[in-house]
C-alpha cells in the first residue's frame, strides 16, 4: 500500500525499533528517565531555549502550550484554519475555559499585520483578555518566511502578548529555506515540534520555551494525564528521528515537486507549482470525480484522504520514487477512462 494520506502514516524502520528495543528507562515522572530528558535538552538546544517537555503529541503540545501561556476568561489569537484553532477539539475552550479568537488565513497561510493589530483587544472590562498569539509553520506544507512570523511577534509583545509556533512541520520549512530552527524559533515565547510527522518517529512532541514556562506547562501535562514513566522507549525513537531523519526531508520534497509536475502533466489535474513548496501537494480534479476518486486508488493499493476542495498529497519516507511513479501511473489511467 503507497499512503499519500499524511506523514504521519510512516512506520519506525529496523534501526529505530532496534535503538528502541535497546533503550535505557527510567521512570519519567520522577525525571528519572535519561533518554526523555536527553531528548528534551536535544530540542531545547536545537532551537535555541532553554528548556523542552517531551509530550504525546502535536495536540497535547499545542494545548499544553496555549493553557500554559493563556488562563480562564483570556484568549489566543491565531489563524482560523490553523491546526491548534481549528483541529484539536476544542481543546483551549473545553478544558481551559481559554477562548479561540480566529483570524482570516492568506493563501500563502500567512495572517496579516493589521488583522493581529486589530484583534488584540483594548484594557476594557467587557472584553476577555488578549494573551496569546499562536501561529504555525509549515501551513499546509506552506513555508512561512521568517521575517514575517518575527514582524507579527513583534506586534503580540509590543501589546504585552506571548508567542507561539506550532511547528508540527518546522524542520521541513528549515530544509526548504536553509533557516536554522533556531532562528525560526528566536521570536517566539515557546514552540512545539513534532518528531511523528515527516521525521518518522511513531509518537511525540517536544514543547520548548523558558525555564519556568516549562515548569508550569510540566504541571499541565500531569493534570492532563500526560506524564508517561519508561518513556525512554518513545525518546530513542525521537533521539533517533532528529538526529538521522532532518536532512532526508529533502528527498520528499523534490518527490513533491516530481509528482506536481508529473500530475501537471496529466490532462484534467491541476496543482498550483507555487504552493509546492515542502511535502504537500495539492491536486485539483474535475467535479465529477472527486467522490470516487479515492476509492478507484485504493482499488490499485494507492491511498488518499477524501478531498474537500483539493486533495492534499503527502510525500514521506516510505514512499520512494516507484511510489510517485505508481501514483502518476494510476491516475494518467484513471483519468484516461473518465
Ligand atoms: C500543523 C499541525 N499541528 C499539530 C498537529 C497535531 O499533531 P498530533 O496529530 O500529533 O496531535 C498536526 C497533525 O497533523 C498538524 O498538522
Amino acid at each position: 500500500m503507497i499512503d499519500f494520506r499524511s506523514d504521519t502514516v510512516t512506520m519506525p524502520d529496523e534501526t529505530m525499533r532496534d535503538v528502541m528495543a535497546t533503550a535505557e528507562v527510567g521512570d519519567d515522572v520522577y525525571g528519572e528517565d535519561p533518554l526523555a530528558s536527553r531528548l528534551e535538552t536535544q530540542i531545547a538546544d536545537l532551537l535555541g531555549k532553554e528548556a523542552g517537555l517531551f509530550v504525546s503529541s502535536g495536540t497535547q503540545s499545542n494545548l499544553i502550550a496555549m493553557l500554559t501561556h493563556a488562563s480562564r476568561g483570556e484568549e489566543v489569537l491565531s489563524g482560523a484554519q490553523y491546526h491548534s484553532l481549528h483541529y484539536e477539539a476544542g481543546g483551549i475552550a473545553a478544558l481551559g475555559g481559554v477562548i479561540p479568537c480566529p483570524l482570516p488565513v492568506n493563501s500563502d497561510g500567512s495572517l496579516n499585520a493589521s488583522d493581529v493589530e486589530q484583534a488584540v483587544k483594548q484594557d476594557d472590562y467587557h472584553y476577555p483578555v488578549s494573551r496569546l498569539l499562536s501561529l504555525e509553520n509549515t501551513h499546509n506544507g506552506l513555508v512561512q518566511q521568517k521575517q514575517t512570523l518575527q514582524a507579527l511577534c513583534e506586534i503580540a509583545h509590543e501589546k504585552g502578548l506571548s508567542t507561539h509556533l506550532d511547528g508540527a512541520r518546522l524542520m521541513n520549512a528549515v530544509i526548504a529555506t536553509n533557516v536554522s530552527a533556531a532562528d525560526y524559533a528566536q521570536s517566539f515565547d515557546s514552540v512545539s515540534l513534532c518528531l511523528s510527522k515527516g521525521l518518522g518517529a511513531p509518537v511525540g512532541s517536544v514543547l520548548v520555551g523558558s525555564a519556568s514556562f516549562i515548569s508550569r506547562a510540566r504541571r499541565l501535562r500531569k493534570m492532563l494525564g500526560g506524564g508517561m514513566r519508561q518513556v525512554g522507549m518513545m525518546a530513542a525513537a525521537g533521539l533517533y528521528a532528529i538526529n538521522h531523519n532532518v536532512s532526508r526531508l529533502k528527498d520528499d520534497h523534490m518527490r513533491a515537486k516530481t509528482l506536481a509536475q508529473g500530475l501537471n502533466d496529466i490532462s484534467g489535474i491541476h496543482v498550483d507549482m507555487d504552493s509546492v513548496q515542502t511535502n504537500m501537494v495539492y491536486m485539483q480534479v474535475p467535479e465529477a470525480m472527486k467522490s470516487t476518486l479515492p476509492e478507484r486508488l485504493m482499488a490499485g493499493n494507492i491511498r488518499i484522504s477524501p478531498a474537500k476542495k483539493m486533495f492534499r498529497l503527502v510525500v514521506h519516507k516510505d514512499i520512494d520514487d516507484d511510489g510517485i511513479s505508481a501514483m502518476l501511473h494510476q491516475l494518467a489511467s484513471i483519468m484516461a477512462t473518465a
